[in-house]
């Protein structure tokens, strides 16, 4: 669809009927639905990154189902292979049995995944969402190593249950709950707001050697852990980019004294950040990878791959009823080759470093912007409150606040962008890696009309369903 056919008042609809889903899911849905709350729309129809709302209304998508979908909505290669295997008369639920859909998505994952890592891993297919791959990540090490505790990092976005919600960091979803597991907090390098003091490299730098001072302090309060479970770019957490010395780092000293170490990609693998996995801009190989997200090609999928020293597990000691979603492993499979096959890392790279350098220009015209950064097509602009104080390290409080008018304008501006990060102040870009040239410069444009709008103090444009006010937990983290 081209741009041309994607103003924002375009497209027919059924307003009123829209409207009518919107009041029954207000009474009938949980107090604990998300992003319904900050998206009042009713999607139709989808196609690329453009949504189709029952208000006649169409939105670019720079959400994509919170990093999930690679390739956008309803991209013609995964419809071909959805409709391929319902044609084919294959099973469509089977537990963990062998299909040639599972064998085929797993050879395309393992040909995706760095040779040092595929070529000594085992995978586990999981209950069909990330945070039961965490679980099962988690259960493995223990397993392997006979201890119970894990490292975790602060901004950290892990999961809802149990395990991996003791895993992730932010403090109001844990909160209302009893407390679970054994989990040491360590300081995530984030340079805008550094947990030192300093940010940069220096930082950075500091981070590490906390890490390593920490675990080997006798009377640090660190029982030797059963994993280090890291995001090499914290999404929910604000698009914090680990830099790569930090990473070897993390990997240096998990492996000198035997703790196994975890990356979570579910949200930033599949080309995301410029590279097929987030761990190859460092070349690290962790012990495991947590995969979900745009692995199933836009349907529910969830891995852990692993090396294969690890495999210590009994059968049935991660079991599910839902792990063999034929119809995901079709659309996975040809998701992973699509991507690989059409240089979309490489443009990923290439368009997510041109949009930072416009949203930085930009920053430099709206004070209200205090920190751009990410990775590829993983992006953050932090929204500050220029008039207030800086920190030590130039950072002004942040302003969640002025973050719920801009999204609510980029809204009503047709964008669809949502919030992150440790105050909620935090625009998050993901578009599809399949963004074009044109729908970059109209994202920008309407962002930038956005947060202008949003920052002066008018009306933001919003729609009478706009969410300013709703409550700040939502569901990915
Ligand atoms: C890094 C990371 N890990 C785990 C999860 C949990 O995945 P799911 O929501 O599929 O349980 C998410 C979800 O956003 C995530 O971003």
């Amino acid at each position: 669809m081209s741009l041309a056919a994607v103003p924002v008042q375009a497209a027919s609809g059924a307003p009123a009927a829209g409207e009518a889903i919107l009041r029954r899911q207000r009474v009938r849905e949980s107090a604990a639905r998300t992003y319904a709350r900050s998206f009042p729309i009713v999607p139709v129809r989808a196609h690329g990154m453009t949504v189709e709302g029952a208000d006649g209304r169409r939105y670019l998508d720079c959400l994509s189902g919170a990093g999930t979908l690679a390739l956008g909505h309803n991209h013609p290669v995964v419809l071909e292979a959805i409709r391929r295997t319902l044609d084919s008369g294959a099973p469509l639920h089977l537990l963990d049995l062998a299909t040639a859909e599972k064998d085929d998505f797993t050879s395309a994952l393992f040909e995706s995944l760095p040779a040092e890592f595929a070529a000594r891993a085992r995978v586990h297919f999981c209950g069909p969402a990330g945070t039961d791959a965490v679980e099962a990540a988690l259960k493995l090490m223990q397993t392997a190593t006979g201890r119970s505790g894990a490292l975790a990092f602060t901004g950290a976005y892990h999961g809802m249950t149990a395990g991996a919600l003791a895993l992730t960091g932010n403090v109001a979803v844990k909160e209302p709950l009893p407390s679970g597991g054994e989990v040491a907090r360590l300081p995530y390098p984030y340079g805008y707001r550094c947990p030192f003091g300093v940010g940069g490299e220096a930082g950075a730098d500091l981070a590490a050697t906390y890490v390593e001072r920490l675990l080997d302090d006798p009377s640090g309060g660190v029982v030797a852990p059963a994993a280090m479970i890291l995001e090499a770019v914290q999404g929910e957490g604000g698009v914090v980019p680990a830099p790569d010395g930090w990473l070897r780092a993390m990997r240096r000293i998990t492996a000198e004294r035997g703790i196994p170490l975890i990356v979570d990609e579910v949200q930033t693998g599949v080309g995301r950040t410029g590279a097929m996995w987030a761990i190859e801009h460092s070349g690290i190989v962790p012990d495991a990878m947590v995969l979900s997200k745009a692995i199933g090609g836009s349907l529910p999928l969830a891995v852990v791959v692993y090396r294969e020293d690890y495999d210590g597990w009994r059968p049935g000691a991660h079991t599910g009823t839902f792990r063999g979603n034929t119809l995901a492993m079709a659309a996975g499979a040809a998701t992973l080759r699509h991507v690989a096959a059409n240089g979309l890392v490489e443009r990923a790279a290439v368009v997510g470093e041109r949009m930072a350098a416009r949203l930085r220009e930009l920053a430099a015209e709206l004070p209200v912007i205090g920190d751009v950064r990410g990775r590829g097509l993983m992006l953050g602009v932090e929204l500050v409150d220029p008039a207030a104080e800086p920190d030590a390290c130039g950072a002004r409080p942040a302003d969640p606040a002025l973050a719920v008018r801009v999204r609510e304008a980029c809204l009503a501006r047709g964008l669809i962008v949502e919030l992150g990060g440790r105050h909620d102040a935090v625009l998050r870009l993901l578009p599809p890696l399949t963004i074009t040239d044109e729908q970059v410069a109209a994202v920008l444009e309407r962002l930038a009309a956005a947060i202008a709008a949003a920052s002066t103090g008018g009306p933001t444009g919003g729609s009478a369903n706009g969410s300013a006010g709703a409550p700040t937990v939502r569901g990915n983290r």
